[in-house]
């Protein structure tokens, strides 16, 4: 076996077969002009399915709620225009032998780093909270909550529709959903507030099987979740693993398959005081803890993570070995790439041929080009 070969083996959940291991990772292009995918975005997807990427994530794609983006050029994930774009984005895809789903996204309170423009109507979230202490927008109602819901359901219904594989529900790094389960926003006195991580996570859980009733019980369901907020990088939703379990065993229940553990760096530990510097990360403690097939993520083949990267610092190729050597351990199923496939989109392919030393570098400019 050369040492790449575990992640070239092929994996199967429900209905979902997938190549290899590799998962492009969600990233955010606002490339989607006034919300609407063209045919760039297709050959920017093809492109890497050409490339031998095993599942393509698309970058987060928002709901049908008035105010649930934070970019003019994020596309939607709704309406017969942007629908039909996707159609093309997946059509692509497929004729190119890849597998992909949306990311369905609601950006909640957050302003976007990267421009001024902000919706016509009140951006909503659970407690018109940004950022702890930090007021915007209005509290959600009752109403909004539950239309809310219906409108994830709706968008992974029409995932599956349009023919794509798998649907991928964003419920991290801040934004709307996350925005329920963590404390610093959600400060509410309902049943969609409370204490514990558990009870904050309702939202998220209702959320989870109103689209697993939209979508059948055999079409694969990705949450993305993080520990991290961009509001605050050391914020924590859960600080052990029984914690964990009170968080993620529900959204199980609901109808999650694949849990997709966001980390800015795989190589971290989650709980080093229990099985120290070298044990489990985020991935590895959710599919100890729920059985669950899980996806881990953060600086696969870079030296420095993705929020350095924003502000323009450059980085280096970096080795694969940690990568592997937690793969042989079975400590997740799969491992998103974000950045390198950026600028390579034939990264995948330069690694299972051996060529991992003439992958391009990834660059803070490739952030500027759909190629
Ligand atoms: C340009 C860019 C846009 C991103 N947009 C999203 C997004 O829409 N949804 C999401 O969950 N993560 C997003 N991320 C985070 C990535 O999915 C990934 O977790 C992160 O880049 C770490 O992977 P990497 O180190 O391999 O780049 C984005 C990252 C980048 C670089």
């Amino acid at each position: 076996m050369s040492s790449t070969d575990i992640l070239f083996k092929p994996f199967k959940i429900k209905s979902l077969e997938l190549a290899n291991r590799i998962v492009m990772a969600p990233m955010t292009r606002s490339m989607a002009p006034a919300g609407f995918p063209g045919a760039a975005n297709a050959a920017y997807y093809k492109r890497r399915a050409e490339g031998k990427v095993g599942l393509i994530l698309s970058e987060g794609t928002v709901i049908d709620r008035p105010a649930s983006r934070n970019d003019f050029n994020i596309p939607f994930f709704h309406g017969e225009e942007a629908l039909a774009g996707w159609k093309g984005v997946i059509d692509a895809v497929h004729e190119a032998g890849g597998k992909m789903g949306p990311q369905i996204w609601h950006t909640g309170s957050v302003t976007s780093f990267m421009t001024d423009w902000v919706p016509d109507v009140a951006v909503e979230s659970p407690s018109a909270l940004e950022g702890p202490d930090k007021p915007r927008g209005k509290a959600m109602s009752d109403e909004d909550i539950a239309d809310t819901i219906a409108a994830f359901a709706k968008a992974a219904a029409d995932a599956k529709r349009l023919g794509f594989d798998v649907a991928e529900i964003h419920g991290a790094h801040g934004y709307l959903i996350d925005q329920f389960f963590w404390d610093g926003t959600n400060h509410r006195d309902d049943n969609y507030g409370g204490k514990t991580i558990a009870e904050r996570s309702r939202f998220a859980v209702e959320t989870i099987a109103a689209v697993r009733k939209a979508v059948g019980p055999d079409f694969p369901i990705i949450i993305r979740l993080s520990q991290w907020k961009q509001q605050d990088y050391a914020a924590r939703l859960a600080t052990s693993p029984a914690e964990m379990e009170s968080w993620l065993a529900p959204m199980a229940d609901a109808g999650v398959d694949i849990f997709h553990c966001s980390q800015r760096r795989f190589w971290e530990p989650e709980f080093p005081e229990i099985d120290g510097e070298d044990g489990l990360n985020f991935a590895g403690w959710a599919k100890k803890i729920t059985g669950a097939a899980t996806i881990s993520v953060g600086s696969v083949g870079l030296s420095g993570d993705f929020i350095g990267s924003f502000s323009g610092e450059e980085v280096s190729n970096a080795g694969i070995d940690k990568l592997l050597t937690r793969m042989e351990r079975d400590e997740f199923d799969l491992v998103a790439v974000g950045r390198a496939l950026l600028s390579d989109p034939n990264w995948v392919a330069k690694v299972q041929n051996g060529n991992g030393d003439k992958v391009e570098t990834f660059t803070p400019a490739s952030l500027g080009e759909l190629v």
